[in-house]
C-alpha cells in the first residue's frame, strides 16, 4: 500500500497496520481495554487498580458542565501523565497563537499549497500557522494551521493544552498513535484530538499535507437537527473512536506541549502512550467526510451553507458558534430557475476555506487542492466572473451532478487574522482580486 521511494528520508513512512479497530458513535460512553480485566468494575478509582495500573481522570469540560455536554474519560495507565522532567521552552518554528502580528486587511485572500519541505520534517515541525483569532488564555477562538511533513514522529509525542485539534489531511495517509488508541486516516477523512491528549503522528506515505483547526473554545459537537429530524448531515454512528492500545517502552522520549501559544519540551524515560484501558466520552475520533448526508433544496434557491455543517464549537451566545466546520462535498443540484453556485455574499462570520480534493464549484480556477482562501467579516465574495457567466446561462430543468470535490470551511464568529508569515508568503496570490474584475454591468433599464 505504501509507495516507497529511494529518495525519501529514513523512517519517512510507517506501515499501515491494517488492523486498527474502532468503536462507533459520537462522544459515546465508551469502555475499552487492551488487556482483559484492566478496567475496574463498579468504580473509577479503586484502592489498587488491576495489573498495577494508575488511574487518571482526563476532563475535557468543566466538572459541572451539563450532562449532555460533559466530557471526561478515566485512563488506566502504566505511569501517570505527571511522570516527566520539567518543561523547557523550545523554538516555536512557524507555529503561533499571536494573531496580532500585523494589521488584518479586508482583502479577499488566497494561497497556493505550501510546498512539502526538502528537509526532514515531522508533523509538529511542519505546523505552519496561517491565521486565527481569540487566545489560548481566554480559551476562545481558533488557530488555523497547515502541516507539511515528510517523516514520522519517533520517540516523541505532542499535546496541545491550548485547543482541540481538528485535522484535515489533504495529501498522504497518517497514523495517529494516541494515548487512547490508534487511528489511521486518509484524505477526505478528518481526525479530532481532544485538548491535552498526547499523540504521535506517523506518515503512511512519503509526504503529508493538510489543515488543522485548533479549537481554543468548547469541544466540537454535532449540531442539533431541528426540523431535519433525527437523521442526516453527519450521523453519529459514522464517528469512529479507537479501542485501547498501549506501548510499554522505556528509554529516551520527548514530550512536546503547546501551552499558551508556545512550544515546550520535557524529557521522559518512557513513552507516554501507555494507557492500557479507558472508559468515558473524551477521546479522539475520526470521520469520513464522504459519509456526510448532504441536504439541499429540491425546489428553488438554496439554503444557507449552515446546511453543510459537520461539527460546531458553540460560544456563550445561543445560535452564534465560535467555529463551524462546514464541507462542500459531491452533491446533486436540482433547484430550478436558480443561480446554482454559491451566491454573492457578505457575512458577519469569517471564512477560511481549504480544498482537499478536486475542484470547488464556485471557483473553476486558482483554488488548488492544498491551497486556502480567506474571506473575512463583510468582505464581499462569491463566484468568479467565469463561473457567474456559465451558471447564469445554464439549463436548470435538469440536475447538475457535482463530482470529485471536497472543499471545507472553518467559519468563525470572530475575524480571522492572518499571520505575518501568511501575508508575506510567496504562496499568497496577489492577483486573486482579478477573478471578479470581469463581472460586467448587465443593467439595462429598458429590459425588465
Ligand atoms: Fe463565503
Amino acid at each position: 500500500m505504501t509507495t516507497k521511494s529511494a529518495a525519501r528520508p529514513a523512517k519517512a513512512a510507517a506501515e499501515s497496520t491494517g488492523s486498527v479497530r474502532y468503536q462507533s458513535g459520537f462522544a459515546s460512553e465508551f469502555a475499552t481495554e487492551a488487556l482483559a480485566g484492566a478496567l475496574p468494575v463498579g468504580q473509577n478509582s479503586p484502592q489498587r487498580c488491576p495489573y498495577g495500573l494508575y488511574a487518571e481522570q482526563l476532563s475535557g469540560t468543566a466538572f459541572t458542565a451539563p450532562r449532555h455536554a460533559n466530557r471526561r474519560s478515566w485512563l488506566y495507565r502504566i505511569r501517570p501523565a505527571v511522570h516527566h522532567r520539567p518543561f523547557r521552552r523550545i523554538e516555536d518554528g512557524r507555529l503561533t497563537s499571536d494573531f496580532d502580528q500585523v494589521a488584518t486587511p479586508p482583502n479577499q485572500l488566497r494561497w497556493d499549497p505550501l510546498p512539502i519541505p526538502a528537509q526532514p520534517t515531522d508533523f509538529v515541525q511542519g505546523l505552519v500557522t496561517m491565521a486565527g483569532n481569540g487566545s489560548p488564555y481566554t480559551q476562545s477562538g481558533a488557530g488555523i494551521h497547515v502541516y507539511v511533513a515528510n517523516r514520522s514522529m519517533t520517540d516523541r509525542a505532542f499535546y496541545d493544552a491550548d485547543g482541540e485539534l481538528l485535522i484535515v489531511p489533504q495529501q498522504g495517509r497518517l497514523r495517529f498513535a494516541t494515548e487512547l488508541g490508534l487511528i489511521e486516516a486518509e484524505p477526505q477523512e478528518i481526525v479530532v484530538i481532544p485538548r491535552g491528549v498526547r499523540f504521535r503522528v506517523e506518515l503512511l506515505d512519503s509526504a503529508a499535507r493538510g489543515y488543522v483547526c485548533e479549537n481554543l473554545g468548547s469541544p466540537f459537537r454535532l449540531p442539533d437537527l431541528g426540523v431535519i429530524g433525527s437523521n442526516g448531515l453527519a450521523n453519529s454512528r459514522d464517528f469512529q473512536t479507537p479501542v485501547a492500545w498501549f506501548e510499554d517502552r522505556n528509554g529516551e522520549y520527548e514530550l512536546i506541549a503547546k501551552f499558551m501559544g508556545h512550544l515546550w519540551s520535557a524529557a521522559m524515560d518512557h513513552s507516554p502512550l501507555d494507557v492500557v484501558a479507558w472508559h468515558g466520552n473524551c477521546a479522539p475520533y475520526k470521520y469520513d467526510l464522504r459519509r456526510f448526508n448532504v441536504i439541499g433544496s429540491i425546489s428553488y434557491d438554496h439554503p444557507d451553507p449552515s446546511i453543510f455543517l459537520v461539527l460546531q464549537s458553540v460560544s456563550d451566545t445561543a445560535g452564534v458558534d465560535s467555529i463551524d466546520f462546514v464541507i462542500f462535498p459531491p452533491r446533486v443540484l436540482a433547484m430550478q430557475h436558480t443561480f446554482r453556485p454559491p451566491w454573492f455574499h457578505r457575512n458577519i462570520a469569517s471564512e477560511f476555506m481549504g480544498l482537499v480534493h478536486g475542484t470547488y464549484d464556485a471557483k473553476a480556477q486558482g483554488f488548488a487542492p492544498g491551497g486556502a482562501s480567506l474571506h473575512n467579516c463583510m468582505s464581499g465574495h462569491g463566484p468568479d466572473a467565469e463561473t457567474f457567466e456559465k451558471a447564469s446561462g445554464a439549463e436548470t430543468s435538469k440536475p447538475d451532478y457535482i463530482h470529485d470535490t471536497m472543499a471545507f470551511m472553518f467559519e468563525t464568529r470572530h475575524v480571522i487574522r492572518p499571520t505575518k508569515f501568511a501575508l508575506e508568503s510567496p504562496q499568497l496570490q496577489s492577483e486573486y482580486f482579478r477573478c471578479w474584475q470581469g463581472l460586467q454591468s448587465n443593467f439595462d433599464p429598458g429590459r425588465p
